[in-house]
């Protein structure tokens, strides 16, 4: 196999990799070579789910071909220089980033790796004809913990517009209960072990070119036309898998079910002779 195939076999996947139904914990997709017998694997660009045109005229196409292809790309190439020969190489973006904030104390891969995870999950928590209310039972939910949609938008954009500088407004579970949280620079709330639903790009480079340094009209309009709240179910039906969601529901169970035996089910045992 040539040298650098990698890179090659990176930019084919990028490049017809079909639009992901969810992508909430994996981030970015790994292509694989294999140099002298050695499975190495690096992070491939993943596709939009989208046209690059698709969200316009809330978000132009412009800006997510910069966003997009140029500042994603940059965060994934570079994590890629960086764990190269390291034993990063062969971890989940996920576990990188859990793994290279080390406490507090980030090691070099930190940054873009956490980054590249964060616009995956950002580009995916956008979709064409989005935004208003929620559904589903993301809505519910927010009523029920965070006390309204409006609460929740109230909430959310406080959070979005006091982020100083750049960083991320996120919603998220922390230990089962919905959260509004902003993380400066490339801060996610993986590191603290909460579950991220939805997120908004606040960094200057993601809404300069159309609202310039408008960033609450930004916002307005992610709420209004932009959030995939589809995603977001399809996430929170995801977290409730991996966490203690509570009691269980004991009516779900059939408490006068005949115990089978053995026999009936079908199983040899075989005696202990010893
Ligand atoms: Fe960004």
């Amino acid at each position: 196999m040539p040298p650098g195939c990698c890179a090659t076999a990176a930019a084919a996947i990028a490049s017809i990799a079909p639009p992901r139904i969810s992508s909430n914990r994996g981030g970015s997709k790994r292509s694989q070579c294999n140099r002298g017998g050695i499975a190495r694997a690096k992070f491939a660009l993943p596709a939009l789910p989208y046209e690059s045109s698709a969200l316009e005229p809330y978000m132009s196409k412009k800006t997510l071909e910069v966003h997009w292809g140029k500042h994603q790309r940059g965060y994934i190439e570079n994590l890629n220089r960086q764990i190269a020969n390291t034993p990063f190489e062969g971890y989940l973006l996920e576990d990188i980033v859990k793994i290279s904030y080390n406490r507090g104390s980030p090691q070099p891969a930190f940054n873009n790796a956490a980054q590249a995870w964060n616009h995956d999950f950002f580009f995916t928590s956008l979709k064409p004809g989005g935004g208003k209310s929620p559904t589903g039972e993301i809505a519910e939910l927010i009523d029920k913990q965070l006390g309204s949609y409006d609460n929740f938008v109230k909430e959310f954009k406080l959070a979005a517009a006091s982020q100083f500088g750049a960083g991320w407004a996120w919603l998220a579970l922390k230990e089962a209960k919905l959260v509004v949280e902003k993380t400066p620079n490339a801060i996610n709330p993986l590191i603290w072990d909460h579950i991220p639903l939805l997120v908004l790009d606040v960094w200057e480079h993601a809404y300069y070119l159309d609202f310039q340094n408008n960033r609450p009209d930004y916002v307005s309009t992610f709420l209004e036309h932009l959030v995939n709240w589809d995603i977001v179910n399809a996430r929170l039906d995801r977290a409730k898998a991996f966490m203690n969601w509570g009691e269980p529901d004991w009516d779900l169970f059939d408490k006068d079910a005949d115990i089978l035996t053995y026999e009936e089910a079908g199983i040899d045992v075989v005696e202990d002779s010893s």
